[in-house]
């Protein structure tokens, strides 16, 4: 007879924490967090396309261990990770943001709260040295008062998301009529509570809600306005062609995520892996160039690396990881996955895994 009390098996290697969260949340929840836009031809192409970078490995390097710290966005990390922005993380614990803000800064890496944080940002930056991504709303006082706000609590960086005009049609959402529970709020957004909560046919609550809010013809000239209110480092997140790279670099910013979203806006998107080789040529030595969309180990970190980007985000295994309160030991796997991935490849740190060769399986 088995033992039902067991506890679950450890967790190997990120994927494993999506099988333990499965345990614990409803199916609505866990299909908002796993799913993509459309027919998720995008969220797919992200995988295999990182699954189809090969890294040449250098031996005899005489390295005894890896140093996965290193710079990022000026200032020093424990490794080339940040945690993606992410919106209403009491979705997944109760303890949502203030969790995962803290196993961050435990591991020395940056978290990033969302515009759609379910605890205020104010509360989030005081657990943990953050950064804060903005979507631009219809209402510029709203904007405006959220920079200011991110500022007065010490944010270290802005990151603006530029790719969600609309929120990208997530048909598993609104199969599953998915809204959020009375008890999960956008705690940065006034008035935002009952709109995010009530869906309108055809749309989930909560793209009902991107929807009646988010401002879609944000412009390079609002980008412009937003460089001289503020001297936070800037970052554009949601990059893809190097002529928007180009022109994010000529209004100012220190640095861009090529990012589709995890694939969960414009599907049919090129994967961002695919995308990041021509950005780095184009502004590598201008600006910051990091890469998210399906990085779920220290290998995907490493190709990342010598792909040209300075590090990478990551974020539906995070959220898995803490829906099982195991946001630590998830990222300590990924510390030590890259660790190891940086040995086996010959690199005594980031700077030499940046010079590795890379080809195409
Ligand atoms: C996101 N993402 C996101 N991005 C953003 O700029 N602001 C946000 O509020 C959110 N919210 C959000 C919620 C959930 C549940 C997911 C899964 C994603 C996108 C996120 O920052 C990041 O770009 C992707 O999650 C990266 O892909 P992976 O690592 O999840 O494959």
């Amino acid at each position: 007879m088995p033992d039902l009390q067991a506890p679950p098996a450890p967790a190997l290697c990120l994927d494993d924490f999506e099988g333990l969260a499965a345990g614990v949340l409803p199916v609505e929840v866990r299909e908002f967090v796993a799913g993509g836009s459309g027919t998720e031809t995008t969220l797919r192409l992200n995988r295999s396309a990182l699954d189809g970078v090969t890294v040449v490995p250098r031996v005899l390097a005489g390295v005894a261990e890896a140093e996965v710290g290193c710079r990022l966005v000026g200032g020093q990390v424990g490794m080339p990770v940040v945690v993606a922005p992410m919106a209403y993380q009491r979705l997944v614990h109760p303890g949502g943001e203030l969790l995962l803000a803290r196993a961050a800064a435990a591991a020395g890496v940056p978290y990033v709260i969302s515009t759609l944080s379910s605890f205020p940002l104010e509360e989030i930056a005081e657990v943990a040295p953050s950064w804060f991504q903005l979507y631009w709303l219809r209402d510029r006082a709203v904007v405006e008062s959220l920079i200011d706000r991110a500022e007065a609590a010490g944010c270290g960086a802005l990151m603006v998301t530029v790719d969600v005009p609309v929120m990208g049609r997530r048909l598993r959402d609104v199969r599953n009529g998915f809204a959020l529970p009375a008890d999960v709020v956008a705690a940065n957004l006034v008035g935002a509570r009952s709109e995010a909560h009530v869906g309108v046919p055809g749309l989930s609550a909560v793209a009902a809600h991107t929807a009646s809010a988010f401002e879609p013809a944000v412009s390079w000239q609002d980008l412009e306005w937003l460089r001289s209110k503020t001297k936070l480092p800037l970052l554009l997140k949601g990059i893809l062609d190097p002529r928007d790279a180009v022109r994010a670099v000529q209004v100012g910013a220190d640095g861009i995520v090529v990012s589709n979203h995890g694939g969960r806006q414009l599907d049919g998107a090129v994967a961002s892996v695919n995308a990041l080789p021509r950005i780095v040529d184009a502004v590598g030595k201008e600006c910051e160039v990091l890469l998210d969309s399906g990085i779920r180990s220290g290998t995907d970190v490493l190709r990342a690396l010598a792909l040209g980007a300075s590090g990478v985000l990551i974020g539906r295994p995070l959220l898995w990881a803490l829906a099982v309160d195991a946001c630590g030991e998830a990222l300590e796997l990924l510390r030590k996955e890259l660790s190891d991935a940086m040995l086996l490849a010959g690199c005594a740190n980031v700077q030499a895994a940046a010079r590795l060769t890379t080809g195409r399986a």
